[in-house]
């Protein structure tokens, strides 16, 4: 689904160039919810940035969805952006000039959907991230884990490949912390969507399926989290599941074809039998009439 080749990225201040990300390689699958996790500095918004298409880097491919993103020019980049990315920013970027309904339809509008669809999918969004009684008010009437519900369900609307988030809850508490990371989590599973979230706090991290860490710009770890082996624990258990359902119709097809077997042949014998007792008669009348004639004949005087 995503899949980072060689990244490596610089940016140039003055005349000195700082090298930022070295060589980082990694891939994601298809509904899949990974971590980026790393102390300030290391190079996780480069990283997602360059992931985004919001900047390009000094070298190496970025495939989202089988397609280089690095090589795309400015106009189609754009264009794939708007369809397949969705994006969460730490500070919500609302525009608070609009409704929260109108931030979450925004996305739509630049893809000439009409106004009643746009209308019905965002307030199906905000009912799903629990905030359905705010859409007619402003993003300055919103508390902060509110004003990150509106940014999640924005992202959301045009129904993208991935959704990247840098710091989703950077801004938060933590009890506001633990909601935005399991409406997010909620999400994943339901919808299966994509995501890639920044983090600093391994306490985020471990609850998604991956962890990728970086340390200096070098992708220093990537490690499957006990979410992900809980979760493959549930596959492999409705696995066995099914499989020990399949064996017990095997079984039971298999004893109801014996007792069908049984049956028939007990219909097949009563059959014979009866059979047997129609032949029998005329054969049995045949010699018993001759026996039976004897002493008829016998008597005869
Ligand atoms: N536009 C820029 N110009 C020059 N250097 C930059 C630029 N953006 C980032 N850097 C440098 O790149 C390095 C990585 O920055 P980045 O923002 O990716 O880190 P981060 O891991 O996201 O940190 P934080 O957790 O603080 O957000 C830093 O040393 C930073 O100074
Ligand atoms: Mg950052």
């Amino acid at each position: 689904m995503l899949r980072v080749e060689d990244i490596t990225h610089s940016f140039k201040t003055g005349n000195e160039w700082t090298s930022v990300l070295h060589k980082i390689n990694f891939a994601v699958k298809q509904g899949e919810m990974v971590a980026l996790l790393g102390s300030s500095g290391s190079g996780k918004s480069t990283l997602l940035n360059l992931m985004a298409g919001l900047m390009k880097p000094t070298e190496g491919h970025i495939y989202i969805a089988d397609q280089d993103i690095v090589k795309m020019g400015e106009n189609k980049l754009a264009e794939f952006r708007r369809k397949h990315i969705g994006f969460i920013f730490q500070a919500y970027e609302l525009i608070t000039s609009l409704t929260v309904r109108e931030n979450v339809e925004l996305p739509l509008v630049f893809q000439s959907v009409s106004p009643s669809v746009r209308k019905k999918k965002a307030l199906a969004l905000l009912e799903q991230v629990g905030i359905p009684d705010k859409a007619d008010l402003f993003p300055s009437q919103l508390s902060g884990g509110q004003q990150q519900r509106v940014s999640i369900a924005r992202s959301l609307i045009t129904e993208p490949s991935v959704i990247f988030a840098d710091e989703p809850t950077g801004n938060l508490d933590s009890k506001t912390e633990e909601e935005i990371i399991s409406i997010l989590l909620n999400l994943n599973r339901t919808m299966k969507t994509t995501f890639i979230v920044v983090t600093h706090e391994y306490k985020v991290a471990e609850q998604m399926q991956r962890i990728f860490t970086l340390r200096d710009g070098f992708l220093i770890t990537e490690q499957q989290t006990a979410a992900k082996a809980g979760q493959q624990a549930a596959v492999e258990t409705e696995a066995q599941a099914a499989a020990e359902t399949e064996e017990q119709t095997a079984v039971e097809a298999e004893q109801k074809a014996a007792v069908e077997t049984e049956q028939k042949a007990a219909v097949e014998t009563e059959e014979q039998t009866a059979a047997g007792t129609e032949e029998q008669t005329p054969a049995e009348a045949e010699q018993q009439t001759p026996a039976e004639a004897e002493p008829a004949e016998g008597g005869k005087p």
